[in-house]
């Protein structure tokens, strides 16, 4: 393996999140983080030497993205994804989170209902409410050990006020990549009721070996049409501290009011690291990204196995996607406040709360396992030891 990904890094003291953020976040140093989604591992060779090049030159003034950007973006998706767009599909943005708030802006009204489907993926939230929009749940339906779209639920919720549809692909927490079915099927809803698809599809690189991620603007041309994705090197290659992501639409008009309102936000200027950092990602990447991948599916094969042999208690959903475990702690039968003051004082583990994920996230929590085994296993041991001292 050219990359190591077993070495373990202190990260305190460096103004992260992860780490530094603890006290704030669970008041107490005294956890170990698996929460926010940052992975622990170091960054690529190829992006830091390409951030080197770019420190050589000691001026940062303004800067713009150049042709190579683009072409990397394009190039990229059409390798990973066998998904073909064009230049001027692309919309620049400093992160996804921002992009999702902007074409809320660009696209709704005060008032306008946008559909979520929960449990998922919390700033979703907040983005509607905090812009004055409303925000309308289609949840997702648990069927065996994973989730479900309920289109049938779906078509209910949806009146004139309905107007555009979140969707998280694949899904945090849940980890499932939606497949062509139910993408279409979802698709067919929001074109009869021409509602637009905002796919967030920042987790699209991370589907996990056997499984795959799909586009859902790739299905078809009408589809690509009603919508937009919103993407980024951040997840993928842990530089979500560089502020760069991009979203891709082939509607002219959608890209054209969302380019007006970064216009008038004036939120449209250049990072220059995070844009040579991308076009270094989206260039030299491909083999640190499957080595990542394997490393990410014997963590979970871990977590997996531990839990059904030491856990059994808990269950986990296992993800198809991302270094995120959507873990099931109701066997507990602890109420969601115990549940966390659980995990951190007793466990001393930093997870992200299932009940922040909306409806269905009770009685859950959210483990990262984007970190080297010798993180990850005496968090489960810990975890243990709590557990059997109920
Ligand atoms: C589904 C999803 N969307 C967006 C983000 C954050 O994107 P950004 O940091 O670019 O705003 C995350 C981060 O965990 C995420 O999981």
């Amino acid at each position: 393996m050219p990359y190591n990904f077993d070495k373990v890094l202190n990260r305190e003291n460096t103004h992260c999140l992860k780490y530094d953020g603890r006290e704030k976040i669970f008041g107490t140093k005294d956890v170990k983080p698996l929460w926010v989604a940052d992975m622990d591992f170091e960054t690529p060779d190829f992006i830091i030497d390409a951030l080197k090049q770019r420190i050589n030159h000691p001026i940062f003034g303004y800067s713009f993205k150049p042709d190579s950007y683009f072409d990397s973006i394009i190039s990229w998706n059409e390798r990973h994804h066998h998904w073909k767009i064009q230049k001027d599909w692309i919309g620049t943005s400093s992160g996804v989170v921002p992009s999702l708030a902007l074409l809320t802006l660009a696209l709704t009204q005060p008032g306008d209902k946008i559909i979520v489907q929960p449990p998922v993926y919390f700033p979703f939230f907040n983005t509607i409410s905090h812009n004055g929009r409303v925000v309308t749940e289609n949840p997702l339906a648990k069927k065996g050990d994973s989730y479900e779209m309920d289109f049938e639920h779906l078509e209910s919720v949806i009146d004139e006020s309905a107007k555009v549809i979140f969707i998280s692909n694949p899904h945090n927490p849940g980890g499932r990549t939606w497949n062509t079915y139910e993408l279409g099927k979802l698709a067919d809803i929001c074109l009869k009721h021409k509602i637009i698809m905002i796919s967030d599809e920042i987790h699209s690189d991370l589907a996990l070996p056997g499984h795959v991620h799909t586009p859902l603007a790739s299905l078809h041309p009408d589809i690509c049409k009603q919508t937009i994705t919103t993407l980024a090197p951040s997840k993928t290659f842990n530089i979500a501290s560089l502020l760069t992501s991009y979203i891709v639409t082939s509607n002219t008009h959608y890209l054209q009011a969302y380019k007006n309102v970064q216009e008038a936000l004036h939120l449209y200027v250049d990072n220059v690291f995070g844009t040579q950092a991308l076009i270094a990602a989206y260039t030299h990447g491909d083999v640190w990204l499957d080595e990542l991948k394997k490393y990410l599916a014997t963590n979970l094969n871990y977590i997996d196995s531990y839990i059904k042999a030491e856990l059994p208690a808990l269950k986990l959903m296992r993800p198809e996607a991302t270094y995120l475990a959507w873990i099931d702690f109701s066997a507990l039968g602890m109420s969601d406040k115990d549940l966390q003051n659980f995990l951190v004082e007793k466990a001393k583990l930093g997870l992200n709360a299932g009940i922040m994920f909306g409806t269905g996230g009770t009685g859950y929590a959210r483990l990262n396992f984007g970190c080297p085994m010798d993180t990850l296993k005496p968090a489960l041991s810990d975890l243990r030891t709590a557990i059997n001292m109920l």
